[in-house]
């Protein structure tokens, strides 16, 4: 993948060029309440994983620029957790841009191309139970409940997504 576009949005692979935004993106005690925060070390090291990711398995994260500004607004994209044998979508945006819904038009494009290019079979969403922000993300998109887990120290719910599941954009 090089680029994927929306209507509203473009998404490119994040790379090591974006820490800096990474740091800033998740130091909004809104944005990091369920998702933690990163120092400038911790996020290096995120976004080489994710390059990592990338090069090995033809995906990752990607930062979610607006078409019409080329601002960068969030990232989404998919996560192979090895520990689990599971493709799981991430969806994380700056404050300022929450309730346009970018999220779920990101979100519906990044499961277009894993079912459809990638054709994987599942697309799992973990998402702390108190996280109702990102729980209607999920429920919008055609997710279900599939069992409760711990990810990274923290409680979640794993919601799945089947590809016969998904209705294409
Ligand atoms: C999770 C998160 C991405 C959800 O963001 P969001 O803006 O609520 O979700 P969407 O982008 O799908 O937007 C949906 C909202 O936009 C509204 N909206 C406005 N214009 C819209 C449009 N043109 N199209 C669709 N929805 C629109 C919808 O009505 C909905 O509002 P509501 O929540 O009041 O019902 C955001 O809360 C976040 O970044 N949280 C912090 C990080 C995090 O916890 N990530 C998830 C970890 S599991």
């Amino acid at each position: 993948m090089s680029v994927i576009t929306t209507e509203r949005l473009r998404l490119r692979p994040l790379t090591d060029a974006d820490t800096d935004w990474w740091v800033r993106l998740h130091a909004d005690e809104e944005v990091n309440r369920f998702v933690g925060g990163y120092t400038q070390e911790q996020a290096a090291a995120r976004l080489h994983e994710i390059q990592q990711q990338w090069d090995r398995r033809g995906h990752g994260l990607c930062a979610v620029e607006l078409r019409s500004t080329g601002q960068v607004v969030g990232r989404c994209g998919l996560n192979w957790w090895e520990q689990f044998g599971e493709t799981e979508i991430g969806w994380t945006f700056a404050r300022a841009h929450w309730g346009r819904g970018y999220a779920t038009e990101a979100a519906r494009a990044v499961l277009a191309w894993g079912f459809g290019v990638l054709r994987l079979q599942q697309i799992t969403a973990m998402i702390h139970h108190d996280n109702t922000a990102s729980s209607a993300v999920a429920q919008r998109l055609g997710f279900t409940r599939l069992r409760e887990d711990t990810v990274l120290g923290r409680p979640c719910t794993v919601h799945a997504l089947a590809r016969d599941e998904f209705s294409s954009p």
